[in-house]
């Protein structure tokens, strides 16, 4: 219908997306046999046959599960040249990608193929479409502190690549206030500073994460909402969160699409985006999550475009680019 092509055309940026979870069945399935890499799957229907999950652990399994056949730079820039493609296709005029290196070299693979990999496909996207990109480096959080600041020293060397630190993985008894150092340290850098908190987690981690952290921006922050002094204070900050409705749903943070927070956060006064989280996993790209919002919810155009505005204004872009985009 009319709302579908309008949401198919309105420019976007995309905020939160991990290049790992844009890993589709078919490509998982290439790549184990390119790679000569063992899956317990005999198909790629097996694969998305497996996709089902009752809570963000059961998925971090599978997910973890499917990077293992992700070895080589080539591998890296084939999986980030596919996602682009996908979001060139959505109308997404800018990027900022999430990625996992501990995912990879635990498994021994090198942290230059994987930054590179990655970021060689960014700036070739941009040369393709004029898409522009930011990378940012996840810590998992299910790890510890040590192992964060490990990462931040193989980093070192490649920081022109990267924009900023993120903090992703099992958040139940992980709080933020666990990465307090590698975050100090990752500021004093230059670095943007992101965190995933109250997908699953309660609002005193969003706390943290704004007094301990000081993020510039919160992924999801679903639970925020529980918190009606939070809810003020993130608002009164300007403070953009990074919603993924169909994440939600399929994770079961939420039992319904309809129950989806974004419009009651814009009412609220709340910064919210909407974005894809792990689309291989969750059934679709930045476009399919408005899609099943905009329904759901009965969003005007008028919200429409102030969610693909607030994606702009809420990237690390500078605001002379973020005004060619708006
Ligand atoms: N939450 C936490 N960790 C993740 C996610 C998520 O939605 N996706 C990939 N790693
Ligand atoms: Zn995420």
């Amino acid at each position: 219908d009319q709302r579908t092509a309008y949401i198919d055309r309105l420019p976007k940026a995309e905020l939160h997306l991990h290049i790992e979870g844009s890993l589709e069945p078919e490509m998982l399935f290439a790549l184990a046999q390119r790679n000569g890499v063992e899956i317990p799957f005999a198909s790629v229907e097996d694969i998305r046959n497996a996709y089902n999950f009752s809570n963000l652990q059961d998925f971090l399994d599978i997910y973890y599960q499917g990077m293992a056949v992700l070895l080589t730079q080539q591998d890296f820039y084939d999986l980030t040249w596919a996602y682009l493609e996908r979001a060139h296709a959505d109308h997404v005029r800018h990027v900022e990608i999430f990625f996992d290196p501990q995912g990879h070299t635990e498994r021994g693979v090198a942290f230059a193929d994987v930054v590179t990999g990655i970021s060689d496909a960014l700036a070739d996207g941009e040369k393709q479409w004029g898409i522009t990109s930011r990378l940012i480096m996840c810590f998992l959080r299910h790890l510890d502190e040590a192992a964060a600041q490990a990462t931040l020293d193989e980093a070192l060397p490649y920081l022109e690549r990267i924009a900023g630190v993120g903090l992703d993985s099992s958040e139940n008894g992980h709080p933020p206030s666990k990465f307090a150092n590698v975050f100090a340290r990752a500021k004093s850098l230059g670095l943007k500073l992101v965190a995933h908190a109250g997908e699953e987690g309660p609002p005193e981690y969003v706390h943290e994460a704004l007094d301990v952290l000081h993020v510039d921006r919160i992924d999801h922050g679903n639970r925020a909402l529980e918190d009606a002094g939070l809810v003020t204070r993130l608002a009164g900050e300007g403070m953009t969160l990074t919603v993924c409705p169909l994440s939600n749903l399929k994770l079961c943070v939420i039992g319904d699409i309809a129950d989806s927070p974004v419009k009651q956060m814009l009412d609220s006064g709340l910064k919210a985006t909407v974005n894809s989280d792990d689309p291989a996993y969750f059934g679709g790209y930045v476009n399919a999550n408005y899609h099943a919002i905009a329904g759901a919810l009965d969003l005007t155009r008028e919200l429409l475009r102030t969610l693909a505005r607030n994606s702009f204004t809420g990237s690390f872009l500078p605001p002379d680019q973020i005004a060619h985009l708006l």
